[in-house]
């Protein structure tokens, strides 16, 4: 495989500092180095363009930085669709949890029967009609299953969508009532915490995986940091407690190896400016390197 890597510095979706320098804190703890010795020929596209400094969103803004968002992400999604066009593994480092809108709507132009894994504290299936907090990283995977608001769903093309019964949510513990709702009334699969605690981490990766191959042609990961408990991962912006832990996210990573199904993946959410020693990023490219086939034997 030829993975070639994306970095989305991209902070607005989350509206917060610090997540923007994600994809060089990722670099910055050897990615390369860890992928290249596994054997990969790797090629860094580098970062997409995102303004520094844009004027702050009105109070009460329910889609904040909307067109900046969607001006990336629709770079994004070219990029993606070009780099899988070239018979590549498209590698996104972000970023805030936006970008998997851009990411997923450019894996979707080469594989229709798209699987997505969604790793994460949370399930970012609000829309404008429900969020809250107006940030738009809390709203990526209702908009590539073609809900919220038409800039963000027609991303790419408003035809090419996810289809909810090949999506699997794996580690949630925080989620909105509007969420609720929209997980029940689409039938969305979560393993929350409590499934991982109960289950343990293998049966539900392989209840996951299975789920997500069903009449699929590939599987994308879409891994948000905070989806680990914050001792481990506690450079987040929204972190929550009772996360997965090092060795079940590991496993977890391992076994999505070992059943050969990615065509793409991003690592989100990383924001070394809320860390110590970058132990997020650290955390990240060891996830990255079991997801690519890194043992411990
Ligand atoms: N549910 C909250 C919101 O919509 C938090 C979302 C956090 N999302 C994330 N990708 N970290 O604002
Ligand atoms: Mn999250
Ligand atoms: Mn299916
Ligand atoms: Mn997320």
């Amino acid at each position: 495989t030829n993975i070639s890597i994306i970095g989305v510095p991209l902070p607005y979706g989350a509206d917060r500092k610090g997540v923007d320098l994600g994809p060089n804190a990722i670099r910055g703890a050897n990615l390369h180095e860890r992928l290249s010795s596994l054997g990969y020929a790797i090629e860094d596209l580098g970062d997409l363009r995102v303004h520094r400094t844009l004027p702050p969103p009105p109070t009460g803004e329910k889609l904040k930085y909307l067109d900046e968002i969607v001006r990336v992400n629709t770079e994004l999604c070219s990029t993606v669709a070009a780099e899988m066009g070239k018979g590549r593994f498209p590698l996104v480092l972000g970023g805030d949890h936006s970008i998997a809108i851009g990411t997923i709507k450019g894996v979707l132009q080469h594989v229709r029967r798209l699987g997505v894994i969604w790793f994460d504290a949370h399930t970012d299936v609000n829309t404008d009609q429900t969020t809250a907090s107006g940030n738009i990283h809390g709203m990526s995977l209702a908009a590539v299953l073609g809900y919220g608001h038409a800039d963000l769903t027609s991303v790419g093309g408003a035809d090419a969508k996810l289809l909810p019964e090949n999506v699997v949510i794996i580690g949630a513990r925080s989620i909105d009532p509007g969420e609720r709702a929209f997980l029940k009334a689409k039938g969305i699969k979560v393993f929350t915490m409590h499934d991982i605690d109960r289950h343990g981490m293998k049966q539900v990766m392989e209840e996951a995986m299975d789920i997500v191959s069903k009449d699929t042609d590939g599987v994308h990961l879409s891994l948000d940091l905070d989806g680990m408990d914050p001792w481990d991962a506690p450079g987040v912006g929204t972190p929550v407690s009772g996360g997965m832990s090092y060795r079940e996210s590991h496993f977890a990573m391992e076994l999505l190896f070992e059943r050969n199904l990615l065509v793409s993946a991003e690592f989100v959410e990383v924001n070394p400016m809320l860390d110590q020693h970058n132990k997020t990023a650290v955390a990240a490219v060891e996830l990255i390197g079991s997801a690519f086939g890194e043992r411990i034997l």
